[in-house]
């Protein structure tokens, strides 16, 4: 078996998302002190819609791919279900990571969480509790 799944792969080749949002209404960066990757992910939130995200990574293809597929999932979601975000949601979605890999898909939720502390920080608000 490959090691790394197609849609790893594909995301990795092919990035979605990428880039900076200038006038982004959450910003958040995380990264992981071991293996001294970063990720930085914008959020352009409408009402309670994410109607634009965007992502820069400076690190392993794992860590890109997870990145992408990340912004594929909230991208157009309401911000309550991006906060539901796990790292294992990302892994399924990308049909798994190796073990040792999984991390990587860690700092992607962190990111999206980190950049929605961002937002609510901004707004002076807290998330609805549910
Ligand atoms: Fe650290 Fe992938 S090796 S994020």
């Amino acid at each position: 078996m490959a090691l790394y799944s197609e849609k790893v792969m594909d995301h990795f080749r092919n990035p979605r998302n990428v880039g900076v949002i200038e006038d982004a209404d959450g910003v958040g960066e995380v990264g992981n002190a071991k293996c001294g990757d970063i990720m930085k992910m914008y959020l352009k939130i409408d009402g309670d819609i994410i109607s634009d995200v965007k992502f820069e990574t400076f690190g392993c293809g794992s860590a890109i791919a997870s990145s992408s597929m990340a912004t594929e999932l909230i991208k157009g979601r309401p911000v309550a279900e991006a906060l539901e975000l796990t790292n294992k949601a990302v892994a399924e979605a990308l049909d798994g990571l190796p073990a040792y890999k999984m991390h990587c898909s860690v700092l992607a939720e962190e990111a999206i969480k980190s950049a929605l502390d961002d937002y609510y920080s901004r707004k002076g608000t807290a998330p609805e509790e549910k």
